[in-house]
């Protein structure tokens, strides 16, 4: 079998992905703890960005530096791939120098591109069509509340993005039913939602799609790269604010998750956003823990020769 990579969670199987989840739980123990856990000295994660991050680099690098390693920060405006060198001789120069690549960019077909000519496993850290760590993160910290997610109700609400097509894997394999409410033309993926249809289904209205779910998910309105459309979306997702009003539809423990970073009195009220009900502090710390055992996992038993 070649390498394996992280491109979508899709590459995972139910059981690795349940077992990736319980092994964050535990590399957040030992971290919170001080127990070192420093495995993997001496190995390097290179992250190229060509998109903007807070947390995805923050979370992959200090990750890597907890796990003995050490991870570099590489971006187009300083490297030759801005200067056009192709992304597989990329891929073919890096992987014979370093142990792990994580790349955040626009087109999928980029980071898909660049694995098959990798040596080494390669991390998406965010593709215009996907965003896998997030799901990582998000599932570890619902798993952290409420147990297992199979069974239950995830109301996504807003634009059907990389995000919303991450929560169609996410449904796909761990087994919960993803309700999407996005206005007429902003839907996910055709393939991704065709793929999931046992599992994924368009509501269109955000009252109904939050009836009784357990879980309230949202995201911007205008990615990264989107900019330009910003005040077009602005109007087309008037209806789609994630509010007191619309939490109370949901289970009365449903929890309220967002990627971040987050537009308060845009895709989510403050009030929201701020309340009991939202977990996205420890979202976003998750990422740290769940990247640390995605790397692990990548790294040892995921790549065992
Ligand atoms: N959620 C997320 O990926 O955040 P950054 O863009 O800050 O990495
Ligand atoms: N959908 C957002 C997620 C940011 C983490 C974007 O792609 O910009």
């Amino acid at each position: 079998m070649g390498v394996r990579h992280f491109l979508s969670l899709l590459d995972f199987s139910s059981d690795e992905l349940r077992a990736l989840i319980a092994r964050a739980g535990e590399l957040k123990t030992l971290q919170r703890e001080g127990i070192p856990h420093a495995a993997f000295a001496g190995r390097t994660l290179a992250m190229i960005f060509e998109k903007s991050s807070t947390r995805t680099r923050v979370s992959f690098e200090v990750g890597m530096a907890q796990l003995g390693g050490h991870a570099l920060f590489l971006s187009p405006r300083d490297t030759q791939l801005g200067r056009g060198e192709p992304i597989e001789d990329t891929a073919r120069v890096l992987s014979r120098m370093v142990d792990l690549v994580m790349i955040r960019t626009f087109e999928h077909d980029k980071v898909v591109r660049f694995a098959e000519h990798s040596a080494v496993p390669v991390i998406n850290g965010l593709t215009d069509l996907e965003h896998p760590c997030q799901l990582l993160a998000d599932m570890q910290t619902w798993f952290e509340h409420r147990g297992d997610i199979a069974g239950r109700v995830v109301a996504w609400i807003g634009d059907g993005n990389n995000m919303c097509n991450s929560y169609i894997t996410a449904a796909q394999r761990l087994g919960f039913h993803l309700r999407i409410a996005c206005p007429e033309g902003y839907d996910p993926d055709p393939d991704m939602l065709a793929a999931a249809i046992d599992c994924a289904t368009i509501v269109r209205d955000p009252l109904r799609a939050a009836e009784g779910a357990d879980l309230v998910v949202t995201d911007v309105w205008a990615s990264m790269g989107q900019e330009e459309e910003q005040t077009a979306r602005r109007k087309a997702f008037a209806d789609h604010c994630v509010t007191e009003e619309l939490m109370a539809r949901a289970a009365p423990d449903a929890l309220f998750m967002h990627c971040l970073p987050a537009h308060r009195e845009e895709e989510v009220a403050t009030a929201v956003l701020e309340g009991p009900q939202s977990v996205v502090w420890e979202e976003a710390e998750n990422r740290l823990h769940a990247q640390k055992a995605l790397m692990e996992f990548l790294l040892g038993k995921g790549n065992a020769k």
